[in-house]
């Protein structure tokens, strides 16, 4: 993959976006899933891995306000609003599971609604500079966008957020679905948008792939971080080689992957006090 060649030029101008989570709490009425969830979200590219109904999309919707949450989430240092508009204008956006463009609408009229909060003298040029970075997009700005594929309607849904120009864009499962090389490109521009200045936490499924383009990584399973260090060394631990990239486990116990995952958190602390490694 050819991820570092250029960044995004629509990359946030100002200080990057710093996430900071305590005790996050959040869940559907009485059913608890994220229970007093800690992580930071550093400038970069941070990926959050788990298994299916670990608690991944209900955290991406905590931290955008669709759904109600308790705990502290800083972003700059400042309280995160709760609801969703002024989340958006506090400069977070999701793009969410499963796209949900406007499909009888042109590519272009997406786009234009992604700029909802942007000064409508504004609007053009930061549509110009989306085409710029999505150059694919500007050949099919007419065409519907419900006619598209689905890797190309993907496309869309991340244009349409970076029209707003977020300081913090969060996609969940962006490569769901597709066909490898669409996976690939997705994941390039994930990985184009925070090289470009925009702080990126993703959740995926593909873990190699993941692993291959973020820079650090969270392990969520069963409402509970359980792992997270730098993206190189999550991608060679025990715990991510067994649990989540098919490597010969057929005795992987409860107390193997405890091990594994202790080991792995003491590689990160090791990594917190000095290493360069990102
Ligand atoms: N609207 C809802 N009402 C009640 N329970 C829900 C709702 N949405 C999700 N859940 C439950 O919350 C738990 C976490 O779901 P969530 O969608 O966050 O998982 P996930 O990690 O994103 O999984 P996947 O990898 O399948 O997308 C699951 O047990 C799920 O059944
Ligand atoms: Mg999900």
């Amino acid at each position: 993959m050819h991820w570092r060649d250029t960044a995004f030029e629509l990359g946030s101008r100002g200080r990057k976006a710093h996430l900071t989570v305590r005790g996050l709490a959040a869940g559907y009425g009485p059913f608890m899933v994220l229970r007093g969830v800690d992580f930071e979200i550093k400038p970069g590219l941070t990926v959050i891995l788990g298994p299916n109904g670990a608690g991944k999309t209900t955290l991406l919707r905590a931290l955008s306000g669709l759904i109600a949450r308790a705990g502290e989430v800083l972003l700059d240092g400042e309280d995160l609003p709760d609801v969703t508009h002024e989340i958006v204008r506090a400069g977070v956006a999701l793009v969410p599971e499963g796209r949900q463009l406007f499909s009888q609408m042109t590519v272009l009229e997406n786009l234009e609604l992604g700029g909802w909060l942007v000064p409508r003298a504004e609007r053009p040029a930061r549509i110009e500079r989306v085409m710029n970075d999505f150059p694919k997009l500007r050949e099919r700005a007419t065409q519907l966008a419900g006619t598209m594929s689905g890797g190309e309607q993907q496309m869309v849904a991340v244009a349409r957020a970076m029209v707003g120009a977020p300081r913090l864009l969060m996609l969940d499962e962006p490569s769901l679905g597709l066909a490898p090389r669409m996976v690939d490109e997705l994941l390039t521009i994930a990985r184009r948008i925070a090289d470009g200045g925009t702080t990126v936490l993703m959740v995926e499924q593909n873990v190699k792939k993941a692993l291959a383009v973020a820079d650090r990584g969270y392990v969520l399973e069963r409402g509970a971080l359980v792992a997270s260090g730098p993206a190189k060394l999550l991608a060679r631990s025990t715990v991510i080689r067994e649990a989540y990239l098919g490597a010969e486990s057929s005795e992987t116990t409860t107390a193997s992957r405890a091990v594994s995952a202790t080991s792995l958190r003491t590689v990160e602390s090791r990594m917190d006090r000095g290493s360069s490694a990102q």
